[in-house]
């Protein structure tokens, strides 16, 4: 990848990792970068400023002679200028001060005012890295859509083996340029996404609910943050892991979503309802546990829940996109296409579960993409990759409108 022009911003801490860094600096330069590099005190320990600025051919920002006034300066400088800012090696005390916002030499500071992506190479030993607190501290990180590579696990240079290495400068370059190269195509967009299965209670031990996993709404809502949209996602039960820098509204059933809808869904240009909205609950919900009667059937009494993606669709403002999906096991291309008129929707991505690789609670999908234009088969693929084709989709669509 071609990096000419680019702004990079390299923090260097105090590991004994801060030597790998020199060869981040050189490839970086190597595909045509613009590296500025800022070493903690301690990070000049292990390796010479030097070294750095004659890599990056930049001046190397280091606190051993910084005064205040002069961070002020440049800290906003660098904060503004990184396109991406990346933090390799990043040790357990660097993580702690980010996640709680200390700002106490020039990288903290830094670090603290950039608005551009953060990218984070921890390097530390195995017993730091798994300590409670760094646990803590990276997850706040990564909640606030810090990113990490790494750590690797091996022998460390303290001699313990375990989780704790750094990633290697390659693989870390790879990283930056797969960020820089992110399509900010949804910039500006509001986007919500519905994931997962609805819960209707029968008492309150026992419901009725569906295999979906919140797989595919995830991967969407991922894409869509990742492409600059705001994201919001409305989720049921899920057992996919929940990604990070999403606002997340959780609800358990099919009314519950229909209520969280309404309210959500006036102020959204694009909505994909991925969620495996259960059709029917129990007539009657239990405040105590059904009890067993030996002997007997016991019948239970279903009523319809609402069509909530009905619903939006006949409140549809002007300009938004609306996105259905519809989980088949026969007739998939007449049933989607009924859907899509019935539901007043502008796609349907349609999926037949019953197809090894597609459907619920797996890494992979096979489906077609439906629109009153006509229908576009998309073979086995990753929940993520069918994300892109989905987005690109809708823009597609948008520039019709
Ligand atoms: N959907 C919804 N509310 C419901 C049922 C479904 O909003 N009560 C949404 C789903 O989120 C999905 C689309 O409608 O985007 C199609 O869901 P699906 O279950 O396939 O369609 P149904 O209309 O329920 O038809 P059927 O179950 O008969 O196939």
């Amino acid at each position: 990848m071609d990096l000419t022009g680019r702004e990079i911003v390299l923090g260097v801490t105090g590991g004994i990792a801060a030597y790998k860094s020199a060869e981040i600096v050189s490839r970086l330069r190597h595909l045509g970068a613009n590296v500025h590099v800022i070493m903690t005190k301690n990070a000049t320990e292990f390796v010479s400023p030097l070294t750095f600025q004659t890599l990056s051919a930049n001046q190397v920002v280091t606190d051993t002679f910084a005064a205040p006034e002069y961070w002020n300066v440049e800290h906003v400088a660098l904060a503004k200028l990184a396109e991406v800012f990346v933090i390799a090696p990043a040790t357990a005390n660097i993580l702690a001060k980010m996640a709680n916002g200390i700002a106490d030499d020039m990288l903290s500071t830094t670090v603290l005012a950039t608005k551009a992506p953060i990218l984070t190479a921890p390097a530390m030993n195995t017993g730091m890295w798994t300590a409670e607190a760094t646990e803590q501290n990276v997850k706040t990180l990564k909640e606030r859509g810090v990113l990490m590579i790494g750590p690797e696990s091996g022998i460390l240079a303290c001699g313990d083996e375990g989780a704790g290495r750094m990633s290697e400068p390659e693989a870390i370059v790879e990283e930056i340029c797969r960020i820089l190269k992110r399509k900010q195509d949804f910039a500006g967009k509001k986007l919500l996404v519905t994931a997962g299965a609805t819960r209707e209670r029968l008492d309150p031990v026992r419901f009725i609910t569906n295999d979906s996993s919140g797989k595919m709404g995830f991967a969407i809502a991922e894409a869509a943050r990742d492409r600059g949209a705001e994201v919001t996602v409305i989720r049921g039960s899920v057992t996919a892991e929940i990604p990070a820098g999403i606002r997340m509204i959780p609800v358990e059933s099919a009314q519950d979503l229909y209520d969280a809808m309404m309210k959500e869904a006036p102020g959204q240009d694009i909505i994909i309802q991925a969620a495996a909205v259960s059709d029917y609950r129990p007539a009657e919900q239990k405040d105590k546990k059904i009890k067993k009667v030996n002997g007997g059937n016991l019948m239970l009494e279903l009523t319809e829940n609402p069509d909530v993606a009905k619903a939006i669709g006949e409140k549809k403002k002007p300009g938004q996109i609306l996105v259905g999906f519809a989980a088949e096991t026969d007739n998939v291309e007449k049933n989607a296409q009924s859907k899509l008129k019935k539901k007043n929707l502008d796609m349907i991505v349609a999926n037949d579960v019953t197809k090894p690789g597609a459907g619920f609670n797996v890494d992979t999908n096979i489906a077609a993409l439906i629109t009153a234009d006509g229908i576009v088969e998309q073979p086995l693929q990753t929940k993520r990759q069918l994300a892109e084709k989905i987005l690109d989709k809708i823009l597609e669509i948008r520039n019709r409108i």
